[in-house]
């Protein structure tokens, strides 16, 4: 701890008075650089489709995406990461690894229309199977469920072919054992052994998810999420054993999801393993909460939505996924 002497000699709010010297001794700062933003590609041409739970966002068709990834290149931003929404669902999700898929598709037009933007993938299997689980369902405990195993060699696929349509990064969501090793065999030796793998490592079974539920048309058909994401009130060890196992499986960036009500996580991790950089997903009900009350005129969207992120990276993430990163870019270089 600190020896300085005790007041009157020290007086903290000498760091305060002056706008300046708040500015200077600040350790927390911003940068658009840090924000990736997520997007949602459907099918069609020129087709905005509003997702009403999260105001401006929309779904957006493939040459909308293209048009979006140039503005979030030309406004500095860390990168997108690409949710797919395909035109038709199947049990297995097969549009999620087809060369002509509704991602794929979507990676091809943000590369072609901003070459320097980092395009990161969601890898999971929800917004493509028609129960709207993360992989492979059967009955194989005795009711049904998703089969980890069987979800692993699909999961090589889609990340496979994410990285083929162009992905600069691909990052899985579903909670599957083994899910990070299984992506990292698909890819090396089919030349993508440069490719960094984001991986959702402690992803909590969270209510937060509800509005993205709307966006990405993945809400289970039935029951939840349960048996494959974190249970809120385990152990925050549980996490950690989870980021330990995905480094080891080979995952270079870990991810801790949602972000406002799991910052004790991300600071565990960030203590735990010091240099493995950590990304926290400041999820769509941490957004909608947030939209809805400035919408009443309750509370002050912009100053909330700062403060907001700023503590998210206080905590530790350096990255942080987030349904403002086009209004942070506005509101902090204006
Ligand atoms: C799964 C996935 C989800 C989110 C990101 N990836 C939803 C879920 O697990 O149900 C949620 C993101 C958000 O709420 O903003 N593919």
């Amino acid at each position: 701890m600190s020896t300085s002497a005790s007041f009157p000699t020290t007086r903290l709010r000498r760091l305060r008075y002056n706008p300046a010297v708040r500015e200077l001794v600040r350790e927390t700062r911003l940068s658009t650089k840090s924000l990736v933003l997520p997007l949602f590609a459907r099918a069609g041409k020129n087709v905005r489709q509003p997702i009403g739970s999260m105001p401006p966002h929309c779904q957006l068709s493939v040459d909308l995406i293209g048009e979006e990834a140039k503005e979030a290149q030309k406004l500095g931003l860390g990168g997108v990461i690409l949710f797919g929404i395909p035109a038709e669902k199947d049990p297995l999700g097969k549009d999620s690894y087809c060369e002509s898929g509704i991602v794929q598709q979507a990676v091809k037009a943000a590369k072609d229309a901003a070459p320097d933007l980092l395009v990161i993938t969601d890898v999971c299997f929800c917004e493509y199977t028609s129960h709207g689980h993360c992989g492979v369902v059967d009955d194989h405990t005795g009711r049904p469920d998703v089969n980890n195993d069987a979800t692993l060699e699909l999961l090589g696929k889609q990340a496979l072919s994410h990285a083929q349509a162009g992905a600069d990064m691909v990052a899985p969501s579903g909670m599957m054992d083994g899910m990070v090793g299984a992506i990292r065999n698909s890819l090396d030796g089919r030349g993508f052994e440069h490719l960094p793998i984001m991986s959702y490592a402690a992803k909590y079974s969270s209510a937060f998810y509800g509005p993205f539920r709307e966006a990405a048309e993945s809400t289970p058909q039935f029951g939840d999420r349960r048996a494959y994401q974190m249970d809120p009130a385990a152990g925050a060890d549980q996490a950690l054993r989870e980021v330990e196992l995905d480094l080891a499986e080979g995952a270079d960036i870990i991810m801790v999801k949602p972000a406002l009500a799991y910052l004790d996580i991300i600071r565990r991790v960030n203590e735990r393993f010091p240099g493995v950089p950590i990304a926290a997903y400041n999820v769509s009900g941490e957004y909608s909460m947030v939209k809805a009350a400035a919408e009443k005129g309750w509370i002050d969207e912009r100053a909330i939505a700062l403060e907001t992120l700023t503590a998210i990276q206080r905590a530790g993430a350096g990255i942080i996924l987030t349904y403002w990163a086009k209004q942070v870019a506005a509101w902090i270089h204006p």
